[in-house]
């Protein structure tokens, strides 16, 4: 029995050796291990030894069985129409693993949109350190350090004497030192402030500055550049009202307001049950700022904003939580 496996091995190598093509491997592979094969008939035979012998036979056939298929898979290769990896257990109909894909963030898509708008109309996109120093943040905007202002915003001061930018305006003074007049430009960016939270304050959140300062600009500057801002975002018509605000930094200074798209001016929590929220602080800019900034008052003014881009996110999305906005839960930043 071992002779005639062993024989079959040889003849099977012998024959394999002067294949030709694909089709003469399958007829040979057939002969030998298909249903009638000799190879199979031979493996049939062992059950039929002495109960001795079968193990030891046994072991030699189907080693030489498993040398034989190892040799008609790689000539199988050889003889092309079966690729190298056809070996593998590897189904490449299988779908992929898909990469999740990110978004932009709201506050994100909303900053885009105003700079494009305001890009249009020839304003230069700024960009100012979070970590600023007393002087821009506050001595240079008409505020001293005696000053009643300087207790309006709750300040993150660092250990070295800087602090961390309670607003966007600073970037004012930085941006007319840099370029001087005639000058138009918007700083997007996060400021911070060190009080408590609750559904409309966080410690940290996005601000959108304007600046434009020519020869003989007005207040109807300003209110054009507001309207033109605010419908570009909301794309219909907003309710809107401007009151007396007082800001060093600018004078006459304003606050415009926006009629709560939360509650439509019934009262929420997000605009302190006073159906109105406070947007956009603005003014002309005070000469005292435009002096620190190495541009002549007398020839030049200017118009100036703070716009609170988080809060008008949240106008723009009806979302009634401040929180939620940096909170860092996907399943809410994926509705956007
Ligand atoms: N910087 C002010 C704040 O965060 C907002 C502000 C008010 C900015 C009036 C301005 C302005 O540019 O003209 O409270």
């Amino acid at each position: 029995m071992d002779k005639r496996l062993e024989s079959l091995k040889k003849d099977f190598l012998v024959a394999l050796a002067k294949l030709k093509d694909r089709t003469q491997l399958d007829q040979l592979y057939q002969n030998y291990f298909g249903r009638k094969g000799v190879l199979t008939q031979a493996l049939r035979q062992v059950k039929e030894l002495a109960a001795e012998e079968r193990p030891r036979v046994g072991k030699l056939a189907n080693e030489i069985k498993g040398e034989l298929e190892h040799v008609v898979r790689e000539a199988r290769v050889r003889l092309g129409g079966e690729l190298e990896t056809d070996r593998v257990a590897f189904d490449t109909t299988l779908p992929g693993t898909e990469v999740p894909l990110g978004h932009l963030h709201p506050i994100t898509t909303i900053q885009y949109q105003i700079e494009d708008i305001a890009r249009e109309m020839g304003f230069m996109i700024l960009d100012g350190p979070e970590v600023e120093s007393e002087y821009y943040n506050f001595t240079a905007l008409n505020i001293p350090p005696d000053h009643p202002a300087r207790d309006m915003q709750d300040t993150f001061w660092l250990t070295n004497g800087h602090l961390l930018r309670t607003h966007t305006s600073p970037v004012q003074v930085r941006a007319l030192q840099k370029y001087g007049a005639p000058f138009r430009g918007i700083v997007p960016g996060r400021v911070f402030r060190y009080e408590a939270t609750d559904a409309s304050h966080d410690h940290t959140f996005y601000q959108l500055e304007g600046l434009m300062v020519d020869e003989n600009i007005s207040i109807a500057n300003l209110i054009a550049m507001m309207k033109a801002l605010l419908q570009g975002v909301f794309q219909t018509t907003v309710e809107v009202r401007l009151r007396p605000g007082y800001f060093p930094f600018v004078e006459p200074g304003f606050e415009l307001d926006i009629k709560c798209l939360i509650c439509n001016g019934d009262g929420c929590s997000v605009c302190k049950r006073t159906g109105w929220l406070e947007l956009m602080p603005c003014g002309l800019v005070h000469p005292a700022v435009l002096r620190a900034s190495n541009v002549d008052p007398d020839r030049f003014s200017g118009f100036a904003f703070g716009l609170g881009l988080t809060r008008l996110v949240m106008m723009k999305y009806g979302i009634h939580d401040i929180r939620l906005l940096l909170g860092g839960d996907i399943r809410f930043l994926e509705q956007f």
